[in-house]
């Protein structure tokens, strides 16, 4: 059975005049230990379709199962309750506290959970030391370069080991080769982990490095073109 679940998800927004459908029976499923790029080009609906899928947004129609649980039913509470459960998510601008160190920021996640144990400061360390942040560790954000930043970001969405992650456009400040390697410390995070990851991009460069390619144009998948 496949962990996630995507089902003729459509979804507008606005109405009359200025709607716009951003996806259009969308349908793809995913299982545990890939890594799934969703390539389209700027406003085919890729970040439409990431917070559909994280929960923070309401499709006006289709399904999204996790784990077999119907998530597009969760009210706000329940939605947030499973994301900090099982879901973990990369913004597209990072969203890192600019007045907190690499390491507070990834503390971030036990703390809103609760508290933090000495077992989150080691997890907190050691994910730094695997996507080559340990030096950084203290640095607050203004301190690090893009891509640093990009690594704590997604340093910081694996703390509370998702099933699920949730990464929009990584690579969009980053010149190819720092792109690429985010790309492959993501990777090789992922693959041997009962876990599974939707990378969204526009850069079909980005997406060589997934295990399968959802292209999307307008809001619709694409037919599966040759790589
Ligand atoms: N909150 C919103 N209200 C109205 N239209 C939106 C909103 N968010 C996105 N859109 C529109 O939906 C389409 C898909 O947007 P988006 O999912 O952000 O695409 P992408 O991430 O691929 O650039 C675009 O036409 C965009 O203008
Ligand atoms: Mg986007």
């Amino acid at each position: 059975m496949s962990l996630l679940a995507v089902r003729n998800i459509t979804k507008t927004y606005g109405s009359g005049r200025t709607q716009v459908t951003a996806l259009e029976d969308v349908s793809f499923e995913l299982d545990r230990g890939k890594l799934l790029a969703v390539l389209g080009p700027s406003g085919s609906g890729k970040t439409t379709l990431l917070s559909i899928v994280a929960g923070l947004l309401r499709p006006t129609a289709g399904e999204i199962l996790i784990d077999d649980e119907p998530v597009h039913l969760h009210g706000s509470r329940a939605a947030a309750a499973f994301r900090r459960e099982h879901v973990g998510i990369v913004f597209q601008d990072h969203h890192l506290v600019p007045y907190l160190s690499a390491a507070e920021n990834l503390l971030l996640v036990p703390h809103f959970s609760g508290r933090i144990t000495r077992e989150d400061r080691e997890r907190a360390l050691a994910l730094l030391a695997e996507f080559g942040l340990a030096e950084r560790a203290s640095h607050t954000p203004a301190e690090l370069s893009g891509g640093e930043r990009q690594r704590v970001a997604i340093a910081r969405a694996l703390m509370n080991s998702p099933e699920i992650m949730l990464v929009d456009e990584p690579t969009s400040n980053l010149d190819t080769e720092r792109g690429k390697h985010v790309v492959d410390l993501l990777r090789s995070h992922i693959h041997g982990r009962d876990m599974t990851c939707i990378m969204v991009t526009h850069d079909a460069r980005m997406a060589e490095a997934a295990d399968d390619v959802l292209r999307i144009v307008d809001g619709r998948v694409a037919a599966d073109l040759p790589a």
